[in-house]
């Protein structure tokens, strides 16, 4: 059994901004990543991280205030305005921090950094890095983990939590290098684990970004919040969806049919591409749905040639080589052909703007996290921020937790550790006796398909119903499941075996809120409730679990109070 003060579950951005924060605190902290921290999916970001710098010209009287107006619209009005304010008002100081640690931001002629327009910005506020700003700020970040000596534990697949009386007291993990399970007990747990891509077929996001995380606080009765808005990028390629920035409509790119037609120009005329991305994605699904996909098929092009070769170069040099490497297409002399993809879990555990859940000593801050600050549409850029942002103020809140006598007494924390490892070993043996049971791979296929077809980018009541009798269909065969080889070292089968549960029960939470929701709102698309209801809807969803079949709804207040919701034109 292994102690620490905190343990941190996730190694990107928003776990090492976190550990970072409480270990400079004086806190004994590990970080668990079930890879090394410069391999999480917070550096496959490209584009850039908001902050109202006001550093381009045509951007000049920027500030917090109106980059929180902008999320706020952004979100159709369900982000919680507060903590939308107090995440525009902390950016400038997190961007200078970042850089003061020797983050690598493009930058202007006279030695500013460089801000580039985004998607649903007023002003040019992106600070960037090239077109890696991810990579770059998480290099950054694992270097300052190290130089204050946080404890990290890589290669640890963590399955569940340690909770006494009601408060979680450490996690227990599979060590994939020792190739066995392992109690972490601590004094409170931070989740930051990412989001929920891989729930979906048609995603950007990284082979981990499963939501095993807001699983194993959900199971253990912390409740996920907006769960039905899910974010599809417009532009991800077209044969692996792997992301293509929105930076390269930011530095002018344009999104073309098959009649040549920049056809933004129907659906957000004033802005064009730079249409925040729920609407992007909507303009190009429905010219494919009207047969204008290039060929007639399900996919546009990205239009970069206009460009020139060294802008690209300079620019966007990461968009190419992936082009090229995973499309065939080199963006200097080609359009690329692009389709929405899903690209970010807006929903994820009920927290405050603190990481603060409803189950003491438990945080969480990052994507697996909904503050909320994106709502029902996050506007892009905003993500990192995020990361950065309440990561920091989780740790920071960890830290006044343990400082005001928060933790408790180690003994029934051991105990607690000993019977929570127990129980995955048993878990682990009850499907390794089954060798020869269902195959965990079918199930996860048809679950990730029927979140592509059933929950995605236009969604209405018949086909979702399909979906949920699907995914509890799916849900009901879990028991039959067989592990042909339990135990050993990075035993990837056994993980991915492991994780199926939590995935389908998120996936569960997405469908039923998405089908229980009758309205239109940011990504939530339906065609047969096409309008927002604030009357009925201006309020978040939260999904309790439960075992044995979907999770049951309540509703929770959003926080108003700076803008008034109107109708969101662009
Ligand atoms: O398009 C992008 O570079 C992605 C940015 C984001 O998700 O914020």
């Amino acid at each position: 059994m292994i102690r620490h003060q905190l343990v941190v579950v996730g190694g990107g951005l928003a776990g090492l901004r976190a550990g970072v924060e409480a270990k400079g605190a004086g806190i004994d902290v590990a970080i668990l990543s079930q890879v090394h921290p410069g391999r999480s999916h917070s550096g496959a970001a490209q584009g850039g991280i908001n902050a109202a710098l006001a550093n381009n010209p045509e951007g000049h009287d920027d500030t917090p205030e109106k980059h929180a107006f902008d999320t706020v619209k952004g979100s159709d009005y369900l982000a919680d305005q507060d903590a939308v304010y107090q995440m525009t008002q902390d950016a400038p100081p997190a961007i200078f921090e970042m850089e003061h640690w020797g983050c690598p931001f493009s930058r202007y002629d006279d030695g500013r950094i460089a801000q580039r327009p985004f998607g649903g910005a007023g002003f040019p506020r992106t600070c960037y890095g090239a077109d890696k700003t991810g990579h770059y700020l998480l290099h950054t970040l694992v270097e300052q983990a190290y130089r204050r000596q946080v404890r990290i534990y890589m290669e640890q697949f963590v399955t569940s939590l340690i909770v006494v009386d009601g408060q979680c007291r450490g996690v227990v993990a599979y060590d994939m290098i020792r190739g066995g399970f392992e109690a972490f007990v601590a004094d409170a747990v931070i989740i930051a684990t990412g989001g929920a891509g891989r729930t979906y077929s048609n995603t950007t996001n990284a082979i981990i970004s499963t939501g095993y995380g807001a699983a194993m606080a959900y199971h253990a009765g912390v409740p996920l919040k907006d769960m039905e808005f899910v974010q599809f990028h417009p532009t991800g390629l077209y044969t692996t969806n792997i992301l293509m920035t929105e930076g390269c409509r930011g530095e002018g790119a344009y999104l073309i049919n098959d009649l040549g037609e920049r056809f933004m120009a129907r659906y957000a005329p004033s802005v064009m591409e730079l249409a925040p991305r729920d609407i992007a994605a909507r303009s190009i699904w429905t010219e494919i749905l009207e047969g204008r996909g290039i060929g007639g098929k399900d996919f546009v092009y990205l239009d970069l040639r206009h460009l020139g070769e060294q802008k690209i170069a300079e620019k966007l040099p990461g968009i190419r080589d992936l082009a090229i490497h995973f499309e065939g297409v080199d963006p200097v002399t080609d359009p690329v052909p692009i389709v929405p993809s899903q690209h970010y879990t807006m929903g994820g555990i009920d927290t405050d703007r603190d990481g603060v859940t409803r189950m003491p000593g438990l945080y969480a801050a990052g994507e697996c996290a909904c503050v909320s600050v994106h709502g029902a549409n996050r506007l892009g850029g905003n993500s990192l921020l995020e990361t950065i942002v309440f990561g920091r103020r989780a740790g920071k809140a960890v830290v006044e937790f343990l400082a005001g006598g928060g933790g408790g007494r180690a003994a029934p924390a051991a105990a607690a550790a000993v019977e929570a490892l127990a129980a995955v070993q048993a878990r682990v043996d009850r499907l390794s006796r089954t060798a020869a049971g269902e195959n965990a791979y079918d199930i996860r296929a048809e679950m990730i398909d029927t979140m592509k077809l059933n929950f995605g980018i236009f969604r209405e009541a018949r086909q979702m119903q399909e979906g949920i009798d699907k995914l509890l269909s799916l849900k009901a065969r879990l028991p039959g499941i067989g592990l042909r080889h339990a135990g050993g070292a990075f035993n990837l089968d056994m993980i991915r075996t492991i994780e199926l549960e939590g995935m389908l029960d998120v996936a569960l939470a997405t469908a039923v809120g998405a089908f229980k929701r009758t309205e239109s709102r940011g990504s939530h698309a339906r065609t047969d409730y096409p309008n927002r209801d604030d009357e009925h809807w201006l309020e978040h969803t939260l999904a309790l679990y439960r075992s044995d079949g979907p999770p049951e709804l309540d509703v929770k207040p959003v926080a108003l109070g700076m803008f008034e919701p109107q109708e969101r034109k662009y």
